[in-house]
Parts: C-alpha cells; structure tokens; sequence
C-alpha cells in the first residue's frame, strides 16, 4: 500500500454526495477534490466512474461509506492497486458497517477515519480517530497529532512539524465508556431502522434505505428516506414540521458549496448525486426512539407525502 502523502496539484477522486469535510481535507493541503458521481443505490462513489476519472495526476481515492453504507472497497482497492493509488477510507458515518466481503469498515489495511461527534454511532463530544496501515504511520500521526513529538520525546523536543490534533482525556474516557456499550447502541439503532422499515415498506411514494445486501450490512447513522420524484419534498418536511416533527433535506451535494465551485464545479455535473440530494429527507432518529414514535412519524408522513403528491391535470 502506497503512502499517503497527497499535497500541492495532487488529485483524489472522491464523492460530491458527503458531509463537506471528506473534501475540505483535500483542500487543506492543497489537493484537488476530482468527484464522480455514486451508484443510485449505495450513493457511495461508483467505481465504474472512478475508474473513468484516473488520469496521470491521480494520486488517490477518498471514498465515503455514505449514511453508514460500505463503498465497494474490494472494486476500489483494486482499482488503486492498478493504478498504484493511496486511499484514505471516509467511515465517520459507519463504524460497524460491514462490506461485501464480509469485513468491517476500517480494517482492510487503508488509512480508515472514523468521526464522534454527538451524532454518531459513539461519541467523545468531539474529534475522531484515524486508523493507521501499519507501525511506522502509527507512530508518524501519533507524533503529527502532537505537535511533532515522537512518543519518546519530552514536552519541549519537536523533530518535525506537528499540530494539537490530540483528544483529550477526557474526551478519551468518554470513548472509551462508549466502546464498552458500543454492540448495544448499534443494536439499538439497527432496531429503531428496522421498525422504521416495516412500516414504510407500505408507503407509496417512500423508499426506505437498505439495511443489508448480500455480505454487505448498514451500520445505521441516519435514517435517510428517498421520495419518489414527482413529489413535493420541501412542502413534505414543511408538513412534517406543522405536526411538531423534525426533518431535514439530506444531504446536499458538496460541489455546488461556493468554495468549491470554485474549482470549477457546476449543477449537472453528477446527476445520481444531485437528484439524491433533490428527493431524500433524513427522518428523527435516534438510539431511544420508542415504537409509538416511529410510528407517528409514519403517520404524519405518509399523509404528507400523499398531500405531496401533483393533483391531476
Ligand atoms: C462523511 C463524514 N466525513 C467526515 C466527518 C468528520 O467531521 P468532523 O471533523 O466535523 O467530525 C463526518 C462527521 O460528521 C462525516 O459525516
């Protein structure tokens, strides 16, 4: 596996349908952010495309496992492998997810990051954590993380140039409580998902996400649903909110965002990505959330995506 190293006039192909910060990570280093468009049902970077996108100035692969969904990582590391590319493995929304070959996110010998903010399947507040390829990068971001010391240096000895990345200790005991329950609160998610499911299943208009297909199983972060397209998505979540129900528009494709149109990106470029954006809506959901809650927020939705619905004409 090939270091990563990416910097000035690097290009990494990556997703436009993520959270910005997949990207921002590129641009912090000077690296350009090359996005091809997802698969419509994994919404994860469509290998096909990217194998389209290489081109001499290729140096990487930033895939994103989107709302907890593996991205095809056997199709993409051999993708890399041809092409001699690093990869850098976005799993913040899927720790738990486990991919077509049956191996959980994280742990195919890539750089793997993983995010807990309070949102996420765990948390330490804030901050993440970076899985390393093997002992010599361990030690580097162990070192880069503060502020350039090796493990066995002292408070004021810095051989190189290193930032205050650190989690607290705090933050760490957090995380570490967390990890201890971490099988239940997956449960607990998979199960609010699950009831979720059945009752959309009989929904016209409503696809519910995938939980699992062949190997490949969801880690559930949100619950995001896609409207059939002739339906008014925005008066839907303006219904939901008259009934006291929280909703969102989910998730807006990264490359319209003015700093990176910048580069040069436009509306049209990755339809399967834009029209996600245009028609999915994230639902409440959260590790607690009771049976008759979930149902309500069927109800009241099923109501407004019929009202949604264009009358005859
Ligand atoms: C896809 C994705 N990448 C990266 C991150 C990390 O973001 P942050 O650094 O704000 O925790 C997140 C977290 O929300 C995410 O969803």
């Amino acid at each position: 596996m090939r270091r990563l190293g990416w910097g000035e006039g690097d290009e990494v192909i990556t997703s436009p349908f993520t959270f910005v910060a997949s990207a921002n990570s590129l641009l912090y280093e000077g690296a350009k952010p090359v996005f091809v468009d997802v698969d419509p049902e994994t919404l994860d970077i469509d290998p096909d495309a990217a194998a389209a996108a290489v081109t001499d100035r290729t140096q990487g692969l930033l895939p994103i496992d989107i709302f907890g969904w593996p991205a095809a990582w056997p199709e993409l590391e051999a993708l890399a492998a041809k092409h001699g590319l690093g990869i850098l493995e976005d799993s913040c929304e899927a720790l738990g997810a486990v991919d077509s070959e049956g191996r959980m996110v994280g742990t195919r010998g890539n750089f793997a990051t993983f995010a807990f903010y309070a949102n996420k399947q765990m948390t330490t507040g804030e901050g993440g954590m970076i899985v390393p390829t093997d002992a010599d990068a361990a030690a580097r971001l162990r070192s880069e993380r503060n502020q350039g010391r090796a493990v066995d240096m002292g408070w004021l000895d810095h051989d190189r140039l290193g930032f205050n990345y650190r989690l607290s200790d705090v933050a760490a005991a957090i995380g570490l409580a967390q990890v201890e329950k971490l099988p239940r609160l997956l449960e607990a998610r998979a199960a609010v998902a699950s009831m979720y499911g059945e009752r959309l299943a009989s929904v016209p208009g409503v696809t519910a996400p995938m939980a699992a297909r062949g190997r490949e199983v969801r880690s559930w972060f949100v619950y995001v649903v896609r409207l059939d397209d002739a339906i008014d998505r925005n008066a839907v979540i303006d219904t939901l909110r008259e009934h006291g129900i929280d909703s969102k528009d989910y998730l807006p494709s990264i490359h319209l965002f003015p700093h990176i149109r910048e580069l040069g990106y436009r509306e049209g470029q990755f339809p399967v990505a834009e029209a996600a954006s245009a028609h999915s809506m994230a639902l409440p959901f959260f590790p607690g959330m009771t049976e008759e809650q979930v149902e309500r927020v069927c109800t009241v939705l099923a109501s407004a995506v019929d009202a949604g619905r264009p009358g005859p004409t």
